[in-house]
């Protein structure tokens, strides 16, 4: 079967944060929304059967999650990333960031010092200050169009610090970390018994290519000090439907998150979540494929028109995600005025660079995950502006 992901499909009006939230956002209306990571496709039929059929039963009661709910996600990571789960390592969570908040909370003490790697998907800061802890910068570095981790940097770093919260796959900056990177972190983790958050709710977007590494499974006392975060809401765009997981082995760490999580009363989860995941990680092979192959051409069609047309624009090619990091600095316009001429000028809505912390300034973030023919005229919008 051949899904369709050229299907323009409308989405005003139905409470959608990316395009109801416009004006909100970006003081307009009228802009094409290629912001918050969240696609344009439609969910594939095997998921909206499985949702539907749960939604014909007309009693929507207190809910726990079977057996298979379970069972499909240990088959998914055995099949997708060759990592061997056990049910009991899963422990649920109403969202990733609420899970990394969680995590935060059981894990450290205030004044704490945790890590992350800016320019990084800006919640992360959130997690941190918001119970007070210190936020410390291990910024990445770039070097021509490509993003690195500044080892020297977080040898020092990771000394003070407790904890450390890794995007792996990176969002904004794509990069899918290759095992030595990897395995370069974790020592340095390991030597400063510094416990690692792995969000790897994008490790399914890996695109053609590449492959991603689930940081836990590099050895087993990395597994030991390592919290991994994952979900059906990126891969499947189900990210309405509260449902996702941290991943485990360390029985003592699990013990402590689920205490946290079953404190708050938050480990129900919602029914249609339960569903739409189950239906997701067990019939979502093809589909996921063939998205991927999808995403791949927007991403190359997108970095062969700014090339062309706009080559003042400077593209990091993403490894993973749907997401492109653009760096608009030859234009030395201030984050601002770049903001302003992309909403009122070329009328997009893209996610400004500084949101995502330091080195994001001058960048921009935009999100492929659409029909090609909403691309294209984006695209020429930016051009009209930006040429
Ligand atoms: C790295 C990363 N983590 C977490 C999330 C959101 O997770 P959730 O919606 O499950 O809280 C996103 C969404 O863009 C993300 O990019």
């Amino acid at each position: 079967m051949l899904y369709n992901f050229d299907q323009l499909i409308h989405r005003s009006d139905t409470s959608c944060v990316k395009y109801d939230l416009r004006k909100i956002f970006f003081g307009s209306n009228e802009v094409i929304p290629m912001w918050v990571a969240d696609m344009d496709f439609a969910t594939p039929d095997f998921i909206r059967d499985a949702v539907l059929d749960r939604a014909t039963h007309p009693i929507y009661g207190y809910t726990f999650r079977p057996q298979e709910y379970y069972d499909t996600i240990v088959q998914w990571f055995k099949r997708r990333h060759h990592w061997e789960i056990k049910k009991d390592w899963i422990q649920f969570t109403p969202g990733i960031v609420p899970a990394l908040n969680l995590a935060v909370l059981a894990f450290t003490n205030p004044d704490d010092q945790i890590i992350v790697q800016p320019p990084v998907y800006f919640p992360f800061f959130s997690a941190v200050r918001h119970h007070n802890r210190q936020l410390v910068y291990n910024q990445l570095l770039h070097t021509g169009n490509c993003y690195e981790i500044d080892f020297d940097l977080l040898a020092k770093q990771a000394e003070k610090a407790s904890m450390l919260i890794l995007c792996n796959p990176h969002n904004p900056v794509g990069r899918a970390w290759r095992r030595e990177e990897l395995e370069k972190l974790a020592d340095i983790c390991l030597k400063n018994n510094v416990l690692v958050l792995s969000d790897e709710i994008h490790g399914d977007l890996v695109l053609p290519g590449y492959q991603h590494q689930v940081f836990a499974d590099i050895a087993p006392e990395i597994a030991e000090i390592t919290l991994t975060g994952h979900a059906p809401s990126k891969t499947f765009n189900l990210a309405g439907l509260g449902t996702s997981s941290m991943i485990i082995s360390n029985n003592q760490l699990r013990q402590k998150f689920k205490q946290t999580v079953e404190g708050l009363h938050i480990e129900m989860g919602n029914l249609f979540g339960i569903a739409a995941s189950t239906a997701a990680f067990k019939h979502g092979d093809e589909w996921l494929n063939q998205l991927l192959n999808y995403v791949q051409l927007n991403i190359e069609f997108t970095i062969g028109f700014l090339a062309e047309k706009l080559p003042l624009i400077r593209v990091f090619k993403p490894e993973a995600t749907y997401m492109i990091w653009l760096d608009f600095s030859a234009y030395n316009l201030t984050d601002e005025d770049l903001k302003r001429k992309m909403v009122f000028e070329a009328g997009l809505g893209l996610n400004p660079g500084i949101d995502f912390g330091p080195g994001g300034e001058g960048f921009m973030r935009i999100n492929v995950a659409c029909p090609k023919s909403l691309l294209e005229t984006a695209l020429q919008k930016l051009q009209q502006a930006f040429g």
